[in-house]
């Protein structure tokens, strides 16, 4: 017997009842957002390579789907369009009978209760793949902040239209939030809440979902409007100025590389967070998962639950369909 005091922190640890009593974050299926792909056509269901298990799908099997997760009990799903055409203006996102608009009438028609968030953005619309206008000068080409936020708030109120119940701008445009939030009022939607991608990095973990949507750009790159990593004081300055603006949830994005920015944002700001568990997380999972390399389910959860612990309160993963059939298994 060692003669010095011990304290004895195995206690709480000896089982698995004992455990499940002083756990201090749970993670519930209402904390979960789905995101999906919606491409034109009929009958249409394609796995994404870098996303296996993400399908795009089209309308009518989207709505489908949207049932089967609505059944499992996820609250929200986050659509992304993929549109017919590509044009300069990105004309196919704010279009009333654009592909997102569509399916977000189809979806409410069919699962009124699930929440549909439509993504607020040009980047999947624009031949050229950025998320604003762009205009050349002698230097090169620079993205259009101000002659961006007309369309983009066009965008919005052509989702809240079709029936969108969140919308989410994630384009990173100075001043969209508050564009985006006088045109919904102006148009009969204040209702209709802002969940604004608040600390949106450039970032490499976006790859596979630039596949899945199409939308990488055809020249240069995101990071004169994107934030850059590095920033820690910036990202709560983007935050604050979205709230300011009128955003009622604010998103991290990425989520695993940027759990201290999570955390600072739940102690600093009162507004629900969400974290947005990104397509890249996704597939370095999936990828690994596939070599026998880790254990996909334990894994999923464990960064899950470091997500929320962080702060956030909600969180956007490809593997909220998985997560809910777990949590609704009897353990
Ligand atoms: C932009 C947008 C992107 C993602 C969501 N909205 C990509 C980008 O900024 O290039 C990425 C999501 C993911 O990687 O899962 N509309």
């Amino acid at each position: 017997m060692p003669v010095f005091p011990i304290v004895r922190m195995r206690r709480l640890r000896r089982n698995e009842t004992i455990r499940r009593m002083v756990r201090e974050t749970t993670l519930t299926v209402s904390d979960f957002i789905y995101g999906l792909f919606v491409v034109p056509g009929k009958g249409v269901r394609q796995e994404v390579s870098s996303l296996p298990g993400v399908f795009r799908m089209s309308v009518d099997l989207l709505v489908e789907e949207c049932e089967e997760v609505y059944q499992l009990g996820v609250p929200a799903v986050l659509l992304f369009g993929i549109p017919e055409s590509k044009d300069e203006m990105g004309s196919g996102a704010y279009a009333s009978d654009g592909i997102i608009q569509r399916a977000v009438r189809a979806i409410k028609d069919r699962v009124p209760d699930l929440a549909v968030i439509t993504d607020v953005c040009l980047c999947e619309y624009t031949s050229h793949g950025h998320c604003g206008l762009v205009k050349m000068t002698d230097r090169g080409f620079e993205v259009d902040n101000d002659a961006t936020l007309e369309l983009l708030a066009r965008t919005a109120v052509s989702q809240a239209e079709a029936g969108a119940d969140i919308v989410a701008p994630s384009d990173m445009m100075d001043g969209r939030v508050r564009a985006i939030r006088q045109a919904l009022d102006q148009s009969g939607f204040s209702h209709i809440p802002i969940m604004s991608y608040a600390a949106k990095m450039a970032s490499a973990f976006y790859g596979p979902f630039r596949e899945a949507a199409e939308s990488a750009p055809q020249f240069g790159d995101r990071t004169s409007y994107q934030m850059d990593f590095s920033n820690r004081r910036q990202a709560m300055r983007e935050i604050a100025l979205d709230i300011e603006e009128g955003a009622d949830i604010v998103m991290v994005k990425p989520a695993l590389a940027y759990l201290d920015l999570i955390a600072e944002a739940r102690r600093r700001f009162d507004v629900p967070i969400a974290a947005y568990n990104v397509s890249g997380e996704y597939a370095m999972v999936k990828a690994a998962a596939k070599l026998g390399w880790l254990d996909e389910d334990r894994i999923v959860w464990e960064i899950l639950t470091a997500i929320k612990r962080a702060g956030a309160d909600l969180i956007i993963t490809y593997f909220a369909k998985d997560v809910a059939r777990k949590l609704s298994a009897p353990s």
